[in-house]
């Protein structure tokens, strides 16, 4: 009764912002990601007799929808067992990389296999997606489309390609490690007071079919312009929120404007933000050569963490406890 399994966060290309369901966290659109292999949560999970209550490694916050999820795979399994879970992440709290992302799929595959449930990768998508949205997109593997559905079960992510398709890699360039000011989920209620968010819906069924486009032909200049574009576009309905919602930091915009100083320069890079000042820089492998080092220079990158496209989440044999 005791896995363990491993997963990758993953940086959205084009945006899951705004719910249409809050408890069973179905998305007002579909969302495009690529996992990060070097940015992963392992997670090991035992439920035991011995354990009188779930004992988790994590805050007091953390833990309480740690065990709501764990409540959520009881049920499943028909089983009362409490369970003790140790996580660990293989980059900084903090940094603008979704650790609820990773966090979430390998709690789902290890809690679901260690009670021998079996999920196929679809509902184990599912699983995590109610947990926290964009952890359906750390189950499947490499680049991943989240199909919006309308309900439970047709709302669900897929590998549209693997990790070896295309060398693109993110530097997620780290610019300020202050605790952001406003959550996720919070930005994700409050997007519906901002006048443009109809407006952001109105384009996006054309704005998905045009990345899936652009990496069916791998055209990179397309699609860097659309998760630029996409990203900006976010950050725009964040900012005429009521209350409003800014993310960006001084480094932030000094990190957007090198690499709109590369593009000038004839260098392909493109950068896109989630919630928070974090901004993820991405290129082609071919490139890195010309724009790492621009990237390391500037006195506002704090740290730089340089990831590939990575897998699937998986269960793993070594455990954490
Ligand atoms: O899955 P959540 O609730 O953490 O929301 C993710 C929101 C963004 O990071 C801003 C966008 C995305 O699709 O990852």
């Amino acid at each position: 009764m005791k896995q363990t399994a491993v997963a990758c966060s993953n940086i959205a290309f084009i945006k899951f912002f705004g719910k249409k369901d809050e408890m069973l966290r179905i998305p007002m659109n579909s969302s495009i990601s690529m996992n990060l292999k070097n940015a992963t949560s392992t997670t090991t999970v035992e439920f035991s007799e011995e354990v009188h209550t779930d004992s988790i490694n994590m805050t007091d916050r953390e833990k309480e929808r740690i065990v709501t999820h764990l409540d959520r795979i009881r049920k499943i399994a028909k089983i009362s067992l409490k369970a003790k879970v140790v996580t660990e992440n293989n980059f900084p709290k903090g940094s603008g990389i979704a650790s609820s992302a990773s966090g979430f799929a390998a709690l789902t595959v290890a809690a679901t296999k260690a009670l021998d449930l079996n999920l196929s990768e679809k509902e184990l998508g599912m699983l995590s997606r109610v947990a926290s949205g964009s952890a359906c997109r750390s189950i499947p593997t490499g680049f991943v489309k989240w199909e919006k559905g309308t309900k439970n079960d047709d709302s669900y992510a897929f590998s549209l390609y693997p990790p070896s398709y295309w060398n693109l890699k993110d530097a997620v360039v780290i610019v300020d490690r202050n605790q952001k000011p406003i959550s996720t989920s919070k930005a994700h209620g409050l997007s519906c007071t901002s006048p443009f968010l109809s407006k952001r819906f109105e384009g996006m069924d054309e704005k998905i079919k045009e990345c899936e486009g652009a990496l069916a032909k791998k055209d990179f200049e397309r699609l860097g312009e659309l998760i630029e574009s996409e990203a900006l576009n976010m950050h725009a309905v964040m900012m005429t929120a009521h209350p409003s919602i800014f993310y960006f930091r001084p480094g932030s915009i000094s990190v957007m404007e090198t690499v709109w100083k590369l593009r000038k320069e004839g260098i392909q890079a493109y950068f896109t933000l989630d919630a928070g000042p974090t901004v993820h820089v991405i290129y082609e492998g071919k490139e890195e050569d010309r724009i790492l080092p621009v990237l390391k220079k500037l006195e506002s990158a704090k740290e730089i963490i340089v990831s590939e496209v990575g897998e699937g989440a998986k269960i793993i044999s070594d455990h954490l406890f």
